[in-house]
């Protein structure tokens, strides 16, 4: 047998992780805890230590950017020392001898994953990372050959990550054996020194550190845009078992992605409120597969709402997607051009009284919840634009159907004037809109 030394020598707490990790771990730790440097670690000691034949391994970050400055590194520098080793840098991915290969991964293009059979993956910053993921590309990679899986992070708020953790230490303290979940705290550990920890505390809301040093799910989602008025929906019922009302026409409110994700929210006009019924999000896909979708459903559609780019020519064919989705028999309506801020105003105001199906608008509630401001750590606060990640799509999705205007019209919009704008070469009137309570 060949003996094969990596140049990694774990921390104690680090030890006592890989010690006891089991085919599914969960490891909720505070920042800095050396989550990146232990989750390359045990990815790399499972392939090494995989008999089967050519086994598979992904460390996936929530984002291409994350695993190529973060992950990327750490490998070349644990797995550097191994013969016969080779990196590939335009792929992200360690060849290592006897057939094994790691990919690393950002979880906002999943596709390169589809397909692929994986012995172990490790989701670090799993609160980040687009709760679809798993359920939808991992979980049916992992089957082939009972692989094992890591999720590893910093808490945001009780989001898919705590109902991960969760679940798993239930089946940890019930004593399933092939489940294992640990926790690390700043005030535990001693990682930390106590100077840094006091500097953080200063430059942060006690809620936020709590979150960020001492593990807690407890505090709500830092620049959240939409997380408390979700909440308070739920608490007073607004997200429920919604059924569609068949004699009433459907709507849909779409954000289109090119490369990246579409999204579309389906919604009624109820006596009440607004009653969003359905969601559908989909990456990688044609306008073709969308029509589909929505021809699939049982629904009798009203109007389709598009944001303005939808009518812009496309270079290869020439044609507008507007024209495209007319082919396919989906007459667009484009919503007032509204600012980012006003769309997200205008939401703010609907979320306080629309209605959820708890069950098909679940992904979206999701991403509606945790839709957030980018972070600006050198200045240290929110800035006013939103953080573009997983959420994004449903977050702009449903900013067009808040700016929709539907039969029975927007409530909370009132039109203030038309403006004559050039789009595209052509002439179009915009109506401009102010928002009111
Ligand atoms: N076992 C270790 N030995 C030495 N340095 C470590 C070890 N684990 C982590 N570190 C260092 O601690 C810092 C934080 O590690 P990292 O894994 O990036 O943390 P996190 O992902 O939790 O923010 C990095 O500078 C890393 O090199
Ligand atoms: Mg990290």
């Amino acid at each position: 047998m060949r003996r094969i030394s990596v140049p990694y020598f774990p921390r104690p707490l680090q030890k006592q992780f890989h010690d006891r990790a089991t085919r599914f771990s969960v490891a909720v730790c505070h920042r800095r805890f050396g989550k990146t440097v232990m989750a390359v670690n045990e990815l790399l000691r499972r392939l090494l230590t995989n008999d089967l034949p050519r086994p598979q391994g992904a460390y996936i970050a929530p984002t291409y950017g994350q695993a190529k400055r973060i992950a990327w590194s750490y490998c070349r520098e644990f797995s550097g020392a191994i013969p016969g080793a080779n990196f590939n840098e335009t792929e992200l991915r360690v060849d290592l001898p006897g057939d094994k290969r790691i990919w690393l991964l950002g979880a906002e293009n999943p596709d390169r994953l589809r397909g692929l059979y994986l012995d172990y993956v490790v989701m670090d910053e799993y609160a980040d990372i687009n709760p679809r993921l798993f359920p939808e590309i991992i979980r049916p990679a992992l089957a082939e050959r009972n692989g094992g899986a890591f999720w590893i992070g910093t808490p945001r708020g009780y989001n898919h990550f705590w109902e991960m953790f969760d679940a798993a230490k239930r089946s940890y303290e019930a004593g399933k054996p092939d489940w294992y979940v640990c926790t690390f705290k700043a005030s535990e550990t001693g990682l930390i020194p106590d100077n840094e920890l006091v500097a953080a505390a200063q430059s942060m809301s006690t809620e936020q550190y709590k979150q960020e040093f001492e593990c807690s799910f407890n505090a709500a989602i830092s620049g959240s845009y939409y997380g408390r008025l979700v909440t308070d929906a739920e608490r007073d019922g607004r997200i429920c078992v919604l059924p569609w009302e068949p004699v009433r026409p459907v709507h849909t409110a779409w954000d289109l992605g090119i490369s990246d994700s579409t999204a579309i929210w389906f919604f009624q006009e109820a006596d009440v409120a607004r009653n969003y019924i359905d969601y559908y999000e989909a990456a990688g896909e044609g306008l073709l597969h969308f029509a589909k979708g929505l021809s699939g459903k049982p629904y009798v559609y009203g109007e389709h709402f598009l944001p303005h780019d939808v009518r812009v020519r496309e270079l290869g064919s020439g044609k507008s997607r507007m024209e495209i989705l007319g082919e396919l028999g989906i007459r667009c309506r484009v919503t007032p051009r509204l600012s980012v801020q006003d769309g997200i105003e205008a939401s703010r105001v609907l979320l306080r009284t629309c209605v959820f199906d708890a069950e098909k608008t679940g992904p979206g509630l999701d991403a509606l919840r945790q839709y957030r401001r980018l972070f600006d750590p050198a200045r240290r606060h929110f800035s006013d634009k939103p953080l573009h990640d997983w959420t994004s799509h449903a977050a702009d999705a449903f900013r067009i159907s808040a700016t929709a205007e539907t039969d029975i019209g927007r409530p909370n919009l009132r039109k203030v004037a038309k403006t004559g704008r050039t789009e595209t070469g052509e002439h179009a009137i915009v109506d401009e809109y102010e928002i009111f309570d």
